[in-house]
Parts: structure tokens; C-alpha cells; sequence
């Protein structure tokens, strides 16, 4: 069976390593599978859940897209569009916020997290993301959602309300139960500056994460200021247990080189910090660096880029509105 592949980035900007190595470099892979049909969506519907500035929110989503096809998704074989071009997204996740209990969003923990401690300030819109990230995939029939370890739970709640749907609408296969894509190891890439804190575009510290825009010199001084301990390398993965940091270079030297975890602790058992950060900037610059210098060509071609994006949601549109007609219908309207 060909898989139905769906997956969204949000055009919040800073797109760094954690987003390349749990989320896109896996889009790329499934773009060159021939077998697979897959849609990559820049969900600024979701950006605005938090307050954005217009300018930068449209530049964001110029960049998303160049980051996307800078990584190496081919848009005459993916569809890569803006979720706000597509109006089901909206009108489906009113439907499913009605059928939604509130119960399950209670449990959502990247609502808390997002949130802070003053939940009453947060926007209703942040509450409901789950939902509306529900509706992206539903309207698909996405088969495959291929995401980082953070979405597992709305993945969840995905599949949860897909069945509620079916259910109450007495209406079988309708809504298609989606299966997550995250790899079991590397889905969660941590600050270079605190191994137990997600790398993150939100982090004050610019030397917490490697952009995929910053430069070669960047890199070499991001990965030399990455916090280690002292302690030399280990040669076995359960001596790597309460050492997050060093767990995390190595995560992510081997994610760069699709090895296991295994061969790099060979590779580095016994060595010191200094000999793993030299070979992981090298690596590092050799496969972010051409992605840095593509992404910043395509952004000044807004005009091509521009044009990916609409071809893309007119592909979207054909696919997400007959199936919002079916439910529209299911529904009794
Ligand atoms: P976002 O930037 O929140 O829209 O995330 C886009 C994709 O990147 C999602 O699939 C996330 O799960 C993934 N992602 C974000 N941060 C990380 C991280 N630190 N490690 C691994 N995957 C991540
Ligand atoms: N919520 C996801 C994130 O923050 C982005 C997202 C929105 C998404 N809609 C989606 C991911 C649909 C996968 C499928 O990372």
C-alpha cells in the first residue's frame, strides 16, 4: 500500500537541528520514495496561536517553504503549501472541536508547557491547536505522520478523535486512523546548552541550537561552547544513563551519519569531548552548511517561491475540499 504522508511545520522562524533531524530530514526521505504521496504543510494557522508580527510571519513562511525545498523536498513531487491558503482546515476543526471533549485536551502537556503559569492569558486558539493539527491530517487520509517525539501526544489525540468521529457519525472508516512516524531513536534533539531542555526556537540562547541558517564559523563555535562534562567518552550505550549532554552529541553525530548509536560510541569510547566536537562541527558543516546557502538563494526568490506555494494549495484545496463536502454532509448540513 502506498502511504498517504502528511506533515506541517510552523513558520515561527529559527528553524534549527532538532526540526532537521526529527521532522524534515525524515520529509526527505519520504519524498524520494516514489511509492509515497506526500503533502508538507507550513501551518501559520498554528504560528498564530502565539502573537506574530505580520512582516515576519510572512517572511517566515517564505523561509519555511525555502527550508523545506533547501532540505531537499521536491515540490514537483510533494505538495508543499500554507495551511491558511486552504479554508477546510479552519472549518474542519470547528467540526472537531465539537465532538472534542475538553477532558481529552486537559491532558495535552505541551498546552501546559506553552502556556506557563498564567493559563488564563493563553489564547483559546493555543488550547484548541491539537484539533486543528486533527483536522490538517484527517482531511488527507494521511497514512504516515512523520513528526518528533514532542507530537506524540497529539498524534494521539488524532487518532482518538478520528474514532470518535466515525463512531458518532456511525460512519466506519471515514476519518482515517493516522500512524506516527518517530524514530525511535534521535526524535528529540536537546539544548546544546542543557541536555535535559528541548533544543528549541523559543530558547533566549542563540548557543543553544544551530539554526539551519547559520554559518560554518557558527557552527564551529556553537558545537566548541556545546556543554559537556568531564568525564571521557563511553564506549557502551547504558554508561551514557544520567549523561545527557554527552548522549546528545553522540545522538547527534550519528543521526547526521544514519548510524547507530552503537558504532559512534565505538567510534569515540574512551576519547575526550575535544575529538567528538571537532568530527561532529566537521560533519555538521558538510550537511548544514549547503542547506544555510540554498535556503538563503531561495529566499530572495520570492517570486518562485511564491508560486510552489499556490501550485501547492491548489493541489490541497482539490483533496481537502471533497473530503470536508463528505463530512459537512455526514454532519447534517
Ligand atoms: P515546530 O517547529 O514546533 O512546528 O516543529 C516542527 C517539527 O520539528 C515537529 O515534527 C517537531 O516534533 C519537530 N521538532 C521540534 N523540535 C525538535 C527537537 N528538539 N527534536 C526533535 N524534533 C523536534
Ligand atoms: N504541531 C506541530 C508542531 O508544532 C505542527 C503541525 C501542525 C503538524 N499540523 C500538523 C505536524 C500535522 C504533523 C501533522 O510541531
Amino acid at each position: 500500500m502506498p502511504k498517504k504522508i502528511f506533515s506541517g511545520v510552523q513558520p515561527t522562524g529559527n528553524l534549527h537541528l532538532g526540526n532537521y533531524l526529527g521532522a524534515i530530514k525524515n520529509f526527505v526521505d519520504l519524498n524520494n520514495d516514489n511509492q509515497n504521496k506526500c503533502i508538507f504543510c507550513v501551518v501559520d494557522l498554528h504560528a498564530i496561536t502565539v502573537k506574530q508580527d505580520k512582516d515576519q510571519l510572512k517572511n517566515n513562511i517564505l523561509e519555511t517553504a525555502a527550508t523545506f525545498i533547501a532540505s531537499g523536498i521536491d515540490p514537483s513531487k510533494s505538495i508543499i503549501f500554507n495551511q491558511s491558503k486552504v479554508t477546510a482546515h479552519a472549518e474542519a476543526s470547528w467540526m472537531l472541536s465539537c465532538i472534542a471533549p475538553m477532558g481529552w485536551l486537559n491532558r495535552m502537556t505541551q498546552f501546559k508547557e506553552k502556556a506557563g503559569k498564567d493559563k488564563e492569558k493563553a489564547s483559546v486558539g493555543l488550547y484548541i491547536y491539537p484539533i486543528l493539527m486533527a483536522s490538517d491530517i484527517l482531511l488527507y487520509d494521511a497514512t504516515h505522520v512523520p513528526v518528533g517525539e514532542d507530537q506524540k501526544q497529539h498524534l494521539e489525540l488524532t487518532r482518538d478523535i478520528a474514532q470518535k468521529f466515525n463512531k458518532d457519525f456511525n460512519c466506519n472508516d471515514f476519518l482515517k486512523v493516522p500512524e506516527p512516524l518517530i524514530k525511535k531513536n534521535f526524535s528529540r534533539i536537546m539544548s546544546l546548552k542543557d541536555g535535559l531542555k528541548k533544543m528549541s526556537k523559543s530558547d533566549p540562547s542563540d548557543l543553544s541550537r544551530i539554526n539551519l541558517t547559520d554559518t560554518k564559523d557558527e557552527i564551529i563555535n556553537k558545537i566548541k561552547k556545546a556543554k559537556t562534562d568531564s568525564f571521557p567518552i563511553p564506549n557502551e550505550e547504558h554508561k551514557l544513563k544520567d549523561r545527557p549532554e554527552a548522549e546528545n552529541l553522540l545522538g547527534i553525530y550519528s543521526s547526521i551519519l544514519n548510524q547507530n548509536l552503537d558504532k559512534s560510541l565505538d567510534e569515540f569510547g574512551g576519547k575526550n569531548f575535544s575529538d567528538l566536537k571537532r568530527d561532529l562541527a566537521e560533519i555538521l558543516c558538510n550537511k548544514i552548511s549547503p542547506i544555510s546557502d540554498e535556503i538563503k538563494r531561495l529566499i530572495n526568490e520570492k517570486e518562485y517561491l511564491d508560486e510552489v506555494l499556490i501550485q501547492g494549495a491548489s493541489k490541497a484545496e482539490e483533496i481537502a475540499a471533497k473530503k470536508i463536502k463528505e463530512m459537512k454532509k455526514l454532519i447534517g448540513f
